[in-house]
């Protein structure tokens, strides 16, 4: 597997017509979370996710020629509609950072629309879809101009690469149901370079799995998932953690070949505590959660104990409860959330997610 990008040949030669792509792209939950990087978004310990379905970004580039080639990004960036001169400034730092790998980005003239399935205000990380849906456009662009991609499972490594340069977690969402990313023993081919697609691995049970996001808070996180990450570098229990993750994973992975439900959801809710402990065990020490999220982990723990159904509930690195279940109780936990856990939710808000099969090329 080629892992070295950078690729000064891929420079255009004639004249180019202008062209359209556009990809849909997920976002993903990650069960075994990825939290402390090193190098340029290299993660300490592997992690593994579930790809979403309902949460995605849609990214749209037009491309033509730039009258005079120089070193520079010709970007227009467009989020829902309507220029943002924020956004615009990180794809555009972004994409100078890999101009070592898409060389042609500095004799392109680039219009970029996108925007997301959910509001950007739900507290819902967009930078795993965001990056993974612009960095599959750039793969079909390299296609389309140079004809170097045309194995599927060379595009989507590189797309994958290419997201994780982005966001670390984005390089999980090029691959239906779930995805691996790095390193590990349990895993042949893992990397910590890119994903590499899971579904082959794990039980049908996990295909139709349910996702409802209680979005307990949408205001922006008081410590942004870059910080935490930095953080760990300093946090006394970082050795013993990787230690942990990367059991953890082995036990994951094999709970999910056999569809092992108690099993999945007991490592799936300590991979969350443990995340949201290392914070509080970060100096300086902080806190994600809320008293909302706590009351409903206790709410979500005690149904499953009275009715025996296997719901159980991870978070990211915020105050938001990922329920996860599967699709056989999906009618039973319905009645519940609705009853018991929406009015925890700001304005009783849940975003309802299932296993999403990845993402998809529409222009
Ligand atoms: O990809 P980042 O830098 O936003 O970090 C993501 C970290 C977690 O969402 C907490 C865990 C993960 O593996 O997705």
């Amino acid at each position: 597997m080629q892992v070295n990008y950078k690729n000064p040949e891929l420079m255009l030669s004639g004249a180019v017509e202008p062209q359209e792509v556009a990809w849909q792209s997920p976002s993903n939950i990650a069960i075994i979370k990825y939290w402390g990087k090193h190098g340029r978004q290299l993660p300490r310990n592997p992690s593994i996710s579930l790809t979403l379905n309902e949460a995605h970004t849609k990214t749209e580039i037009t491309y033509s020629e730039k009258e005079e080639s120089n070193k520079q990004i010709d970007l227009e960036f467009y989020f829902d509609g309507k220029q943002n001169p924020m956004f615009a400034e990180k794809i555009e730092r972004f994409l100078s950072s890999i101009l070592n790998i898409f060389p042609f980005l500095e004799q392109l003239k680039l219009v970029i629309h996108s925007s997301n399935s959910f509001p950007h205000s739900a507290g819902i990380a967009s930078s795993a879809s965001a990056m993974s849906a612009l960095s599959l456009c750039l793969c079909s662009i390299e296609q389309t101009l140079f004809g170097t991609l045309s194995d599927e499972t060379s595009f989507l490594s590189k797309a994958s690469y290419v997201s994780r340069l982005g966001s670390g977690s984005a390089c999980r969402s090029v691959y239906p149901v779930a995805a691996a990313w790095g390193e590990t023993q349990t895993l042949d081919d893992s990397s910590n370079l890119f994903a590499v697609p899971c579904s082959a691995h794990i039980h049908p049970i996990f295909k139709s799995f349910h996702d409802d996001i209680l979005l307990i808070s949408k205001a922006e996180k008081s410590v942004s998932s870059t910080a935490g990450h930095g953080l760990m570098d300093g946090n006394v229990y970082a050795a013993s953690r990787y230690h942990q993750a990367n059991a953890r994973f082995g036990a994951l992975l094999e709970a999910m070949k056999v569809g092992d439900l108690e099993r999945f959801g007991t490592i799936a809710e300590q991979e969350a505590l443990t995340l949201h402990a290392l914070m509080m065990t970060s100096n300086p020490a902080y806190l994600l959660m809320t008293a909302n999220s706590l009351q409903a982990i206790r709410l979500v723990q005690q149904y499953r104990k009275e009715t025996g159904n296997p719901l159980y509930f991870t978070l990211d690195a915020g105050p938001n409860l990922h329920l996860l279940y599967p699709d056989s109780v999906s009618a039973d936990v319905s009645g519940f959330v609705k009853e018991v856990l929406q009015p925890l939710c700001e304005n009783g808000d849940v975003l309802c997610d299932v296993v999403g099969n990845g993402p998809e090329r529409y222009l």
